[in-house]
């Protein structure tokens, strides 16, 4: 696929933050919702759904697979769904974009429907790895070509009925767990997926919202054991997708680090598979307050208050990992304005992201005055005791939002600008992330 020009972005230090955001919708729950609610007969209606480009890309792939898939002028999304079993085979490949969730999931859903499916997406999504979906969806007996080193395009042949499986996630990844899951929706008899490290349990939540019997155990090894009766039939359900504590990080670490800083981010998911980086950041000292605790759409919710704090080097732990994989990049932004030196280990599923966000981040974190030492699965980060970064520089966000917005949050401490080679990505995950980002700036 072609991807749009790059959007070089420079960001200066503004002064304080101060306002009320609202972050977007959670990218993880908007595919789950569309998913489902295409998979059910009648009509799902979803407000609060992420409107980034691939949350879109997942809408775009169902619609090609027969649902009704319609913005309301309300921003309500109305979706009548095909019912399990009923995937219609796609007329064209599937375009992916950037997305691996969409890619991932859709590969469990397609593999257990009589229908053949292209999968394709951009040259960052090209080299990522699909291995680990290919060999459990194999299993359960889709037939399935790929590229060289199990990389897209790709096609998936699936096979009905599928033959559900046993399986133990060899790699801790929600991604990999919600692929197989999908696949036994319409798998007869009962598909399990064994999880040693707990990951994001959206897709467990919705199932059971939707109506699958499914039910999650201890095992005595302490795993969680996720059983799922296949052949379900999903019932239309309305959803509230609460905002994405992935999106709300940002914020979180820019107030944090830009004195004199008070933002108030509202309609934060705090589901405690996801939330892990306010632990990690709270470690460092900052300044973090929930009010307003509720739960929209099953999920947890709060707003946030953040204020400006000084920071100090904590290692996070490396089994908050899962809870905050996506939050490394920004929170490595955090540990280089803390006093001290920050050591984070047991990462490594961070270079099979949209970029390889070990490397990624350390080339950039050079490049604004950071020094760092990169490690086969981690960072260590010489902070910088609340000085701002030097700046002055230009770093490559190699078509990755969180890249890009990390970089972004770093400029708001600078004692000069940095500019970002291509902050085009941002629109994947968080469309309006610099005009809000604008908005506390005034
Ligand atoms: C996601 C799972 C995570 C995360 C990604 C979204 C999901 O990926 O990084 O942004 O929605 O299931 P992995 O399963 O590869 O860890």
């Amino acid at each position: 696929m072609t991807h749009p020009a790059p959007q070089p972005r420079v960001i200066s230090a503004p002064g304080p933050l101060r306002g009320t955001v609202r972050v977007p919708g959670d990218k993880s729950i908007s595919h789950r919702a569309l998913m489902l609610s295409a998979l059910a007969v009648g009509e799902s209606r979803i407000e609060g759904l992420l409107e980034g480009e691939d949350v879109l890309a997942t809408a775009a792939a169902m619609r090609a697979m027969g649902a009704d898939i319609m913005r309301g002028g309300d921003g309500v999304w109305r979706v009548h769904g095909v019912g399990v079993g009923g995937l219609l085979q796609p007329e064209s490949a599937l375009d992916m974009g950037n997305s691996g969730t969409s890619t991932r999931l859709l590969m469990g859903l397609v593999a257990s429907h009589p229908i053949t499916a292209t999968f394709i997406g951009d040259a960052s999504l090209s080299k990522r790895p699909m291995g680990r979906v290919i060999d459990p969806l194999a299993t359960m007996g889709a037939d399935i070509t790929a590229s060289p080193g199990g990389r897209l395009p790709l096609m998936v042949r699936g096979l009905c009925p599928a033959v559900p499986i046993s399986y133990r996630l060899p790699v801790a990844s929600a991604q990999v767990k919600s692929a197989v899951l999908l696949a036994g929706v319409n798998a007869p008899g009962i598909t399990r997926v064994i999880e040693p490290v707990a990951t994001r349990d959206h897709s467990e939540r919705m199932l059971a919202g939707f109506g699958a019997d499914l039910s999650v155990e201890i095992d005595e090894e302490g795993a969680r054991v996720i059983s799922l009766v296949g052949e379900a039939e999903l019932k239309p359900q309305q959803i509230a997708v609460p905002g994405d504590p992935s999106s709300a990080a940002f914020f979180a670490v820019a107030a944090s680090i830009v004195p004199g800083s008070e933002v108030r981010i509202a309609n934060v998911g705090l589901n405690p598979t996801r939330s892990g980086v306010f632990t990690a950041l709270r470690a460092m000292g900052a300044d973090i307050e929930e009010v307003d605790a509720r739960s929209v759409g099953g999920e947890p919710v709060a707003d946030l208050i953040v204020r400006h704090a000084p920071l100090v080097a904590a290692d996070p732990d490396p089994a908050l990992a899962p809870s905050m994989i996506d939050e490394y990049p920004v929170l490595f932004v955090a540990a280089a304005l803390a006093r001290g030196r920050t050591e984070i280990r047991g990462i490594e599923e961070l270079r099979v992201k949209e970029s390889d966000r070990i490397a990624t981040m350390a080339e950039g974190l050079r490049a604004i005055g950071v020094a760092c030492e990169e490690l086969p699965d981690g960072l260590i980060i010489e902070g910088r005791d609340g000085d701002g970064f030097p700046g002055d520089a230009q770093v490559a966000s190699k078509l990755d939002h969180r890249i890009a917005m990390s970089f972004a949050v770093a400029g708001l401490h600078a004692a000069k600008p940095i500019s970002i080679d291509d902050a085009a990505p941002v629109a994947t995950s968080f469309p309006d992330f610099f005009e809000l980002l604008a908005h506390l700036q005034n």
